[in-house]
């Protein structure tokens, strides 16, 4: 067998270097073929046709779940397994998360998945919930956040926020909804916006 093909074959495998860089290129390649699709894929980067952006007390509830580590213990990404969607329902589509800056999928589960946890329960339940996970559910070993219900929000920051997430990230804020939007939250507590944010999260797919 001398056959050029055969001298070509040999070529690469005896060059570690080459072998090296060949690959690299395969690889490549592949990523590319998987990934730019994504990119511009109506499916992947449109939102899903009934995802509202958060309404200003939402979006207050969404900051205070960030800096009090809610994310640290919940996922927000119900994966495409049957175990899953039996427990918390749809998987999570990618158009879902248009409006997110950050996004809070995680992997980490202490806790259940709370992507479709909007209208599971009453306010009241989650009100006695935060206040004392344990006196509703007695094996729980989440946090008590009772300081919640104690904080009032200002609304210093809000219409800037609303006009950050529309300028910077292209959500589609009305004039009128940033104008109200500090309004819109004064004499709340962080309570009423954790609250409102958890009803609000799965809404376009319901
Ligand atoms: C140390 C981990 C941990 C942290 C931090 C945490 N949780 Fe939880 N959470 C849990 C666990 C465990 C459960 C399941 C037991 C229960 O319902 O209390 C749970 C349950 C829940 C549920 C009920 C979900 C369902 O489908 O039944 C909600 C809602 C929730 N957490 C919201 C929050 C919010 C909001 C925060 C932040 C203010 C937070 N959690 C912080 C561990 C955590």
């Amino acid at each position: 067998m001398s056959s050029n093909s055969t001298n070509r074959h040999e070529l690469i495998e005896k060059n570690a270097g080459l072998l090296a860089i060949l690959i690299i290129f395969a690889i490549s390649l592949g990523a590319l073929v998987e990934i730019t699709p994504l990119i511009f894929q109506d499916q992947t980067t449109k939102p899903v046709e009934n995802l509202r952006p958060y309404t200003a007390l939402e979006m207050e509830g969404r900051d205070i779940y960030i800096r009090d580590g809610c994310h640290v213990c919940h996922s927000q990404m119900v994966r495409p397994f049957r175990s899953e969607t039996e427990r918390y329902g749809h998987y999570s589509v990618a158009g879902e998360s248009v409006y997110e800056h950050p996004f809070l999928w995680g992997s980490k589960r202490t806790g259940p998945d709370l992507a479709r946890v909007g209208g599971r329960y009453s306010d009241e339940w989650h009100r006695a919930h935060l206040m004392d996970p344990r006196a509703l559910v007695p094996e729980s070993n989440m946090p008590a956040f009772p300081w919640l219900a104690d904080n009032l929000l200002d609304g210093k920051d809000t219409e800037k926020k609303l006009r950050l997430f529309r300028d910077h990230f292209g959500v589609p804020y009305t004039d009128e909804q940033i104008a109200n939007a500090s309004k819109e939250v004064e004499g709340k507590t962080e309570m009423d916006a954790i609250i409102a944010y958890l009803q609000s999260l799965g809404h376009a797919m319901k």
